[in-house]
């Protein structure tokens, strides 16, 4: 009797990805949730002087939150477009800031040559999750700190995730990206590399006139939304269009018939390595 098993494609599922988040206009969404940046630059207490890493940088929201304390910043990401977009911002503000074409699977970064790792909304994404995090240790010097912001599943956008998913289905067999939005998953991911680690939930909220314009601006600036619609026909993608208002319609905390404001939360977690 033979035994077959179905090996999960992850190259193949990583190079979709990276398509999905070149598409639309990630810095559009981008401007709308710097604050988790800035907050988690505060609270991973960053040091003046300090080389840091933000991986899956995006256009750099986190790399100019930590070059605004100081530190040297180095951004990562695989959309060049973004990064050319981050280093426009960096030059506005002066700010000393380097940004790489790179794999968060596969850094382009000396082994334990930063002080800090900071990743808002970005580890998460990559398909191999112990690689990722296995990356994160290998650049990070001996005691040095590994702060990370991630959807939870239970929150807004881990919800709006759960309903694209139910109208155009994840890639079978890889890991749900918002595991890392559990602190168990984290502890299980960085194993014996942890000396602290600390986590709190907090809330970055969206705020539109209507939740259908909620619905209009993720689908044409967030490429997992875009890709999700593009992926329907005209009924599919009125059927999805309608889930989403109302999943937006019920996280807004407002429900006074005007602008809705969704809270959405994430976790917001600090590691301290060994
Ligand atoms: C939700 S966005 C967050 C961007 C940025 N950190 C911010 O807070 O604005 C996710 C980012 O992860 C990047 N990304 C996803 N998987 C990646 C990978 N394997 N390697 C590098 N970047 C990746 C995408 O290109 C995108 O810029």
């Amino acid at each position: 009797m033979s035994t077959t098993t179905t090996l999960v494609d992850l190259a193949a599922v990583k190079a979709k990805q990276q398509k999905t988040w070149s598409s639309g206009d990630f810095s559009v969404v981008a401007s709308r949730i710097v604050l988790v940046s800035e907050q988690l630059a505060e609270t991973a207490d960053l040091r003046a002087g300090w080389s840091v890493l933000d991986v899956a940088c995006g256009n750099g929201n986190a790399t100019l939150a930590a070059a605004r304390s100081g530190a040297h910043a180095i951004g990562v990401d695989y959309v060049p477009a973004l990064l050319e977009d981050g280093r426009g911002r960096a030059l506005a503000e002066g700010l000393d800031v380097e940004f790489r074409d790179g794999d968060a699977e596969a850094l382009p970064i000396q082994d334990h040559s930063v002080d800090a790792v900071l990743s808002v909304f970005g580890t998460m994404f990559a398909p191999d999750h112990q690689r990722t995090a296995d990356e994160v240790v290998r650049v990070t010097k001996p005691g040095g700190t590994v702060a990370l912001a991630s959807w939870t599943p239970g929150g807004f956008i881990g919800q709006m995730f759960r309903v694209i998913t139910s109208h155009v289905p994840a890639p079978a067999g890889v890991a749900s990206p918002l595991l890392w939005g559990t602190e168990e998953h984290l502890v299980e991911l960085f194993g014996t590399a942890v000396d602290t680690i600390e986590s709190r939930e907090r809330e970055c909220v969206f705020r539109f006139t209507t939740a259908e314009e909620f619905v209009t601006f993720f689908r044409r600036w967030y490429g997992p939304t875009l890709k999700a619609f593009e992926a329907l026909d005209e009924t599919g993608q009125a059927a999805l269009a309608a889930d989403l208002a109302e999943l937006a319609g019920r996280y807004d905390r407002n429900q006074d018939g005007g602008s809705v404001s969704i809270p959405s939360t994430y976790l917001e977690t600090v590691i301290s390595l060994r």
